[in-house]
């Protein structure tokens, strides 16, 4: 079987861009491959945050994918700190990663610009390692993301054949027998609708969990009044009529693109029952689409969270078998970079 993994960061609260972009689609693939979805915990300390929450938030985004629908007897769910091979993964990777492919890293760019150079960590910089050895570490086939990411799984690619290329020789493949690399070049998948879902307030940025305002921002878990609220004060534009894909429209495409999503409706379909529909029926019927589509998530995430043994034991069980590849992997790092093992 062909194996697939991803990942959220425990950050601020799980928006719809995460759950379209990302976590909706994880939820088919674990019916066809094996899957691992981590909680990226230790991506989320690479800008300043709360220590009294990064525990809770980690908690409750494992909640938030079992109640999206990833199932726990089909994927592993676990927490990335909980399997330290990431973090040592990271350290081997680091000594081959060029320090000019980190500094080209739009998401870096943005973050770091934000902050002062003293205000900046170190992580923010090597954050893109950490995450290829997420990815690396269990010789994935598929790593489906948002948009955003598409530049870091690049850089993945790019270093799984440097490492390939500069430790995987004649040594590497008498060491194996026969033959192999040390990592699989992974791909992305990017879903065709929703993998840039923009925010409510300005139809040409992202939705994004660190934009100030949540007003941008549909959460999963926000209640109906709330979600209500957001949709009648969100930005539209003056045109008459609504219509997908014109680009002095970014507002139009994404909201009608997020209608379609979670109404689970084609494309087609929605272009016919918006004809001739003003904005105040449409802000209705996508109001109502997207409480009917997070209400029953919201439901199974508070049945989820108030039986906590339950979601120990399925991230104790995730840890395990994640473990159980990732040593794998990084015991054969260590061995084609000719370190001396344990015997
Ligand atoms: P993060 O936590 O920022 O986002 C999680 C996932 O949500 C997607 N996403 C979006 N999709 C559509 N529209 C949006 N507005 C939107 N905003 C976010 C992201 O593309 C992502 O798929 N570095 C990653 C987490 C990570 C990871 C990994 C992912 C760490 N290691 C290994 C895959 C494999 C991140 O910060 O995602």
């Amino acid at each position: 079987k062909k194996r697939v993994v991803s990942g959220v960061q425990p950050t601020g609260s799980i928006h719809l861009g995460n759950y379209l972009g990302a976590i909706k689609n994880w939820v088919a693939l674990q019916n066809v491959y094996e899957t691992l979805f981590f909680i990226v915990d230790l991506h989320a300390i690479t800008l300043p945050y709360d220590t009294q929450q990064l525990s809770k938030a980690t908690r409750s985004t494992a909640a938030i994918y079992l109640a999206c629908g990833v199932d726990p007897s089909k994927a592993s769910v676990f927490v990335q700190s909980h399997v330290r091979a990431h973090v040592e993964l990271m350290w081997l990777l680091s000594s081959t990663t060029p320090i000019g492919w980190l500094n080209k890293m739009i998401q870096f760019k943005e973050k770091s610009r934000k902050a002062g150079d003293e205000e900046v960590g170190v992580a923010l910089l090597t954050y893109p390692v950490l995450m290829a050895s997420d990815i690396l570490l269990y010789q994935s086939d598929f790593v489906p993301v948002g948009e955003d990411q598409k530049q870091h799984l690049e850089l993945t690619r790019d270093l799984a054949e440097r490492v390939n290329n500069l430790y995987g020789g004649r040594k590497w493949k008498k060491l194996r027998g026969r033959g192999g690399t040390i990592f699989k070049v992974p791909e992305p998948l990017i879903p065709p609708a929703g993998a840039r879902i923009m925010s409510l307030t300005d139809g040409l940025s992202k939705m994004s969990k660190s934009a100030p305002s949540d007003q941008s921002r549909i959460n999963i878990l926000d209640p109906k009044d709330l979600i209500a609220n957001k949709i009648k004060r969100c930005k539209t534009d003056s045109f008459p009529s609504l219509e997908f894909d014109n680009s002095e429209r970014p507002e139009c495409n994404n909201l009608l693109s997020i209608y379609q999503l979670v109404s689970g409706k084609t494309k087609e379909e929605v272009v016919q029952e918006i004809q001739n529909m003003n904005w105040g029926t449409f802000k209705t019927i996508l109001t109502d689409a997207l409480i009917d589509h997070l209400h029953p998530i919201q439901v199974r995430y508070e049945e989820i969270m108030s039986d906590s043994g339950y979601l120990d034991e399925v991230l104790a069980q995730g840890a395990r078998n994640a473990a159980e590849i990732a040593d794998t992997t990084l015991d054969n790092v260590y061995q084609a970079m000719g370190f001396f093992r344990r015997q």
